[in-house]
């Protein structure tokens, strides 16, 4: 395993892709906040099988947290991530500081309309917007032929869609499922955040969700029966819910009930503390 080089500034990227492209040689891009585990180093490992190189991204984007929202204690640990990267066939990380990307005079926002709404939108006003905006910025500036992103960020994956889509960008976006621990847990950076014993009421959020996806696939298409049977567990646990929401697979659009010609998600955010966990899963009748 060698560590990846890293680098720090655009045109550091620029003479990389340029290098790369002169080889003829196909990347694969995985941006990252960082604090990285194995859901993150699943996408990496998928990069690698379907290209000659991959490139994954370390960057805490503040224009994503709102005022009240967890930037400055946000996980970090860069030279453990290098390492981890290194292991998962990543060759370079692209680590800039938040003045390189958005230095003094800094104007340009991406903003996706329809899927930004509901959900984590209306929650977390502008999340989406940050989120759009550094993923552009990030896919326009490196122009991989693949960028990999997590299920586990179900709505943000549909964002990110959309503007390849809506701005021409030209990349293969692919969603890849969400990796948990062996008790259902998802996967997060922010898992690290949690008490013993919130960790183990933070099960009841897979908890409900499976719940629903075996009574949709035993027949159950009523929305309304399947939320109370997603909701059970919650309120067992005494957690308190964000959301719990059944919509469709890629319009994001409320669904009240299930039906074959349509695919559902079941999304769900729901605080352990102060700590706010979001999860979901595919929704398939019988
Ligand atoms: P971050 O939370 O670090 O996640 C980086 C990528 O890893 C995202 O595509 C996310 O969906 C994926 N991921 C996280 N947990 C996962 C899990 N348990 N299984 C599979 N994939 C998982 O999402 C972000 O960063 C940022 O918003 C970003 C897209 C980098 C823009 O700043």
């Amino acid at each position: 395993m060698t560590t990846p080089r890293l680098l720090k500034t655009p045109d550091e990227v620029r003479w990389f892709v340029k290098d790369l492209r002169r080889r003829g040689q196909t990347f694969a891009l995985v941006p990252t906040m960082g604090f990285l585990h194995d859901g993150h180093l699943s996408l990496m490992r998928e990069g690698r099988s379907r290209c000659d190189v991959v490139a994954t991204t370390i960057f805490v984007n503040p224009t994503q947290f709102g005022p009240n929202e967890d930037l400055s204690r946000y996980p970090r640990d860069l030279s453990g991530d290098l390492a981890k990267c290194g292991s998962a066939g990543a060759t370079v990380v692209y680590s800039p500081e938040p003045s390189t990307v958005y230095p003094k005079g800094y104007q340009t926002y991406v903003n996706v309309e329809q899927v930004s709404q509901g959900l984590c939108g209306d929650r977390r006003p502008g999340h989406f917007r940050g989120v759009a905006t550094v993923v552009t910025k990030l896919l326009a500036l490196f122009r991989p032929d693949l960028a990999l992103f997590g299920e586990k960020d179900y709505q943000q994956l549909q964002v990110i869609k959309a503007l390849n889509r809506d701005l021409e960008l030209g990349v293969e976006i692919l969603g890849m499922p969400t990796i948990r621990e062996t008790d259902g847990l998802a996967m997060s950076s922010r898992n690290t955040y949690l008490s013993a014993e919130d960790r183990q009421r933070a099960l009841s959020l897979s908890k409900g969700l499976f719940a629903m996806q075996a009574a949709a696939k035993g027949g159950e298409s009523d929305v309304s029966k399947l939320l109370a049977l997603g909701t059970k567990p919650l309120t067992d646990a005494q957690v308190k819910l964000d959301y719990l929401e059944v919509r469709d697979a890629e319009t994001l659009e409320p669904l009240t009930s299930l039906s074959k010609d349509r695919p559902a998600r079941v999304l769900v955010a729901a605080f352990l503390g102060t700590t706010r966990l979001i999860d979901n899963v595919a929704l398939t009748g019988p």
